[in-house]
């Protein structure tokens, strides 16, 4: 049957393709990246873009990338001098409220964070977490924790109090320090209940001498931890802080889009986060270079990846095409780490030298793919004594603060409206007949027989 939706109407191409327009009368044709769908009410052409690689869908002041020449600012500050001469919550005020704080904003910050009641993590939250298995993903359980931090938090939620709760800056102050005090206390809780450590969570009072990530330490061990994994780990949480529209940060943003819950939200992004692509490719990287087992195999591991039957975790960036500067961090943190533990992790010298193979190597060169933050944090990770799935849950613990800043400045953005991307519908039109289901024949209803089998496969499971 004929239809009136144009379909394709524009050429497309697996890469690019050519929109022909009329500017000021004349028509000009533009080369694009960009493919095309179908067309708008207005007859312009719809862009189609798979994962966004050319499409801003959001405005923000708080994180500059330039992945050409491998720069990374926040607020105009280069990540290089704020994770040298800042702390982790300062970053965090950076991000959040526009300004480094000074020392007394940074001392009401800190005591807003951890000295507020409701800053304590409340017992059906830990009974949560308690009563999840024991060898799930720690993702999960910090997932779990945030949807029950929701479920008793009803005074900030949307749903139930009504959509301009977060028009009071004293309520968004108050969810921004809620989440940011609850993400060490959980994640300490969730390595604690994986360990089959009780109480989960040990009670330290707030000490303002005492930084983020000696905070999370000592909630994780009860036990004063070395300075310099302190510094290591404070440093990292600087570097994960926040990284502009990546997968998760802009999961924060879709979910505020629909009006949900700042904890929902959340967990949004703690689900985002430690997908492989992601931030759970700190994980990926580690097995990945114990399955390779040797410096020996490297060459055959690029081969293996060259031919697509593996990825190179770690490596490529959607917005590097330059080293990650984040990575060059990393890399020198780890010989501060290495000192301390009095021992080099032999991973370094398979993942120096896969490094120093891909780099010379023309399929890595021509694809512009450079180490990125996962590269070497994994490593860093191990040698401070966590294992390899807790590597994602102290991602979530440095990119909490990104999220919270992007949720806070979204929620003022004139321009929100509530994320919802067109298809490229390329189905059957219809309008169809349904038959009775005693007359669905595969073959006569046009269902292949392919995939009618498919339907008594999923019955057998
Ligand atoms: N190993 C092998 N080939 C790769 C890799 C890799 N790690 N990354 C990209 N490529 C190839 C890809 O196959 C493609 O080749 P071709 O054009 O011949 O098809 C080309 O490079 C472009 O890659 P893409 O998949 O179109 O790039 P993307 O921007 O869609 O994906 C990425 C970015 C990070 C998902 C990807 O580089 C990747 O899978 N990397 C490995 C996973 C990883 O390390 N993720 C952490 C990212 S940084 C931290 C974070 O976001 O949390």
């Amino acid at each position: 049957m004929p239809h009136s939706i144009p379909i394709h109407t524009f050429p497309t191409s697996p890469t690019k393709s050519a929109l022909n327009l009329v500017v000021n009368g004349k028509p000009v044709t533009i080369e694009t990246p960009l493919r095309t769908s179908h067309l708008t009410a207005a007859g312009l052409p719809r862009p189609y873009d798979p994962g966004y690689a050319n499409t801003a869908a959001f405005t923000s002041r708080i994180t500059y990338i330039d992945g050409s020449r491998g720069l990374l600012r926040h607020r105009g500050y280069p990540i290089s001098s704020l994770a040298s001469k800042c702390n982790f919550l300062e970053v965090a005020h950076l991000l959040i409220f526009g300004a480094l704080p000074t020392t007394t904003q940074l001392s009401t910050f800190q005591a807003a964070l951890f000295t507020n009641p409701s800053s304590k993590v409340h017992g059906d939250v830990q009974a949560v977490i308690q009563a999840l298995p024991r060898g799930g993903h720690p993702m999960s359980a910090l997932m779990a924790a945030f949807s029950a931090i929701s479920a008793v938090s009803p005074q900030y939620n949307p749903a139930i109090v009504g959509s301009r709760v977060y028009d009071k800056l004293s309520v968004r102050e108050a969810v921004i320090c809620k989440v940011l005090a609850h993400m060490p206390a959980i994640a300490a809780g969730v390595y604690r209940h994986s360990q089959g450590l009780y109480p989960l969570f040990l009670d330290l009072p707030h000490d303002p001498g005492m930084n983020f990530a000696e905070r999370f330490l000592r909630l994780v061990n009860g036990t004063t931890p070395h300075p310099k994994i302190v510094q290591a780990l404070e440093t990292l949480l600087i570097i994960h802080a926040d990284h502009e529209q990546n997968c998760s940060t802009a999961t924060v943003r879709q979910l505020t889009s629909s009006g949900v819950d700042a904890f929902s939200a959340v967990v949004g992004g703690i689900a985002a986060l430690y997908g492989p692509l992601h931030g759970g490719a700190s994980e990926g990287v580690l097995r990945m270079l114990q399955r390779i087992g040797d410096k020996k195999n490297v060459p055959a591991f690029l081969e293996r990846v060259k031919r697509r039957e593996e990825r190179l975790t770690g490596f490529g960036h959607r917005v590097y095409k330059n080293y990650d500067p984040r990575a060059t961090i990393i890399r020198k943190l780890l010989q501060n780490v290495f000192q301390v533990v009095g021992k080099v992790d032999p991973l370094i010298e398979i993942a120096t030298t896969l490094e120093q193979a891909a780099l010379k190597d023309a399929y890595f060169v021509d694809r512009k793919l450079y180490p990125n933050v996962d590269f070497y944090s994994g490593i860093l990770y191990k040698t401070i004594g966590f294992e390899a799935e807790f590597y994602p849950v102290l991602f979530a613990l440095g990119r909490c603060a990104g999220w919270m800043a992007h949720w806070h400045e979204f929620l003022d953005d004139p321009d929100r409206r509530i994320a919802r991307p067109h298809q490229r519908f390329v189905g059957e039109l219809g309008p169809k007949d349904v038959p009775h289901i005693s007359e669905r024949d595969a073959d006569k209803v046009g269902i292949s027989p392919d995939a009618a089998k498919q339907g008594i496969t999923i019955a057998k499971l």
